[in-house]
């Protein structure tokens, strides 16, 4: 079964993923050569990289669509976002749902998760989040301080909240450096981590994911919790998504 890519920078000229149209599609090549099918574009949203406004998000991907389609790439593309949790309170409802995943019921928003660490304002961003009937993706935790310095202990609160959480390929063979991979296989070792991706940006920053199951491998993963990580939780998040609060309760 191909690769869903839940956290993928492929849109062009618009963060710091590709510069351009055709670097985008030197990516999305690269994606479907790594044996991925579906990605999930992520640009940032914050108000210091990316785009803010969903509806130019979502023409983009549109954009790029015809693009890949014109190129014969077979790689579905789908609208979404690497939301800043600082934006949670600027976005119109209908914006969410322009850059949120799964089926009514179990809509999701991945949120960026701070370098500096996770305190009370990402949490209160979340929780605003799944107020609003959106569960969340937690993205990279391994590269925030959260995980090296403080025990993980925002990602523990964030996950009994009902968060999940996503680790980067990159993380796993170093190449976010020596800290991030650590806190990678700690957190994955504990159970924290649902989801790997390859958090793509371009030829620095490849698509990753068979090279992440193989490496998970080596490291002695069990074949089945590396098929999950890797396979069977990304397709299944865009399947029947992650249920928020609202929407166990409706
Ligand atoms: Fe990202």
């Amino acid at each position: 079964m191909a690769y869903v890519d839940l956290h993928f920078h492929l849109l062009p000229g618009v963060d710091d993923g590709p510069e351009d149209m055709a670097a985008s599609l030197d990516l999305a090549r690269a994606a479907v050569a790594d044996g991925t099918g579906t990605v999930v574009a992520t640009p940032h949203v914050r108000t210091d990289l990316g785009l803010t406004d969903a509806v130019e998000i979502r023409a983009r991907v549109l954009e790029l669509r015809f693009a890949l389609a014109t190129e014969g790439i077979p790689l579905e593309v789908r609208c979404g976002g690497e939301l800043g949790h600082e934006m949670v309170g600027r976005m119109r409802q209908s914006e969410l749902e322009l850059l949120a995943q799964g089926p009514s019921g179990g809509r999701w928003v991945l949120v960026e998760t701070p370098f500096h660490g996770i305190g009370a304002d990402f949490h209160a961003a979340t929780a605003e989040l799944r107020e609003r009937g959106f569960g969340v993706l937690v993205a990279h935790p391994e590269r925030s301080a959260d995980a090296s310095l403080d025990g993980a202990a925002g990602l523990r609160r964030e996950l009994a909240a009902g968060s999940l959480a996503q680790v980067n390929a990159q993380s796993l063979t170093g190449d976010h450096g020596e800290e991030s991979c650590s806190a990678a296989w700690e957190l994955i070792a504990e159970g924290l981590i649902s989801v790997v991706a390859s958090d793509a940006h371009g030829p620095t920053r490849p698509p990753a994911l068979k090279l992440a199951r193989n490496t998970l491998l080596e490291v002695g993963v069990s074949p089945s919790a590396a098929a999950g990580l890797i396979g069977s939780t990304p397709h299944r998040l865009l399947a029947t998504g992650i249920a928020s609060p609202r929407a166990i309760a409706a």
